[in-house]
């Protein structure tokens, strides 16, 4: 399973690439705003950052027309850029432009398996299907994720199915056991997917145990 980064945040970019685990980043319009810097010159840093990666930028226009521009604008900043692209009817009739275009694209704002049938025939090459915000009022997020996996499958779509609005570990473990292509988490929960108190307290054990026996792994030199 691919593991993008969900964040605006250029630092936060850098941290999570140092570990070489780093597959993309998606951005939308509130984490780009939270960032307090320009769309371009982010999405640039985060290209720069993550290098091969797919890298989402999201149009904000919701007519055909409009986004369309904006779209063949921000494709063009790097090769790197996914566009992103709400669910909505002129979404799905850009997605389907775009990928005629060869220009990958991730539909987001998805939260049920029709949905995800739309942008899968409209060639989307990412299906964001959103889990947090479903739990928030009391759904089952996951429900979506394990239909449209199973429906992408089924019927051969060359889709990759991202789980989005990730809040905590379990999303994570639950889109492994669903089967979808890419999960992305803001930093905080790709930080806590290293953690485990067994790995802490069996490391603690075996560096107290050899230092103990006195044992080194660089010898002194003898003068
Ligand atoms: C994904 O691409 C979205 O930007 C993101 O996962 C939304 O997450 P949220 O529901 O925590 O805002």
């Amino acid at each position: 399973m691919k593991l993008f980064l969900d964040t605006g945040d250029v630092r936060e970019v850098e941290r999570a690439a140092a570990w070489g685990i780093l597959d993309g980043v998606t951005t939308n319009p509130t984490l780009i705003a939270k960032s307090g810097r320009g769309f371009r010159e982010t999405v640039l840093d985060i290209c720069r950052l993550v290098p091969g990666g797919a890298i989402s930028a999201e149009v904000v226009a919701t007519d055909y027309d409009t986004m369309l521009r904006e779209a063949n604008e921000i494709a063009s900043w790097h090769e790197q850029v996914v566009v992103k692209v709400p669910l909505i009817r002129d979404g799905v009739q850009l997605v389907k432009t775009l990928s005629d275009k060869g220009i990958r694209t991730n539909v987001t704002l998805v939260f049920s398996v029709t949905q995800a049938l739309m942008a899968a025939k409209a060639g989307a090459t990412y299906i964001s299907n959103f889990v947090g915000r479903v739990d928030d009022i009391s759904g089952d997020g996951m429900q979506a994720v394990a239909e449209t996996v199973d429906m992408v499958e089924k019927y051969g779509f060359d889709s990759e199915v991202l789980v989005a609005s990730v809040r905590h570990p379990m999303h994570v473990v639950e889109s492994i056991r669903c089967g979808a292509h890419v999960a992305t988490m803001p930093l905080k929960v790709m930080d806590q997917l290293f953690n485990h108190p067994l790995t802490d307290s069996g490391l603690e054990r075996f560096i107290a145990d050899f230092k103990e026996a006195g044992l080194e792994i660089f010898e002194k030199v003898r003068a």
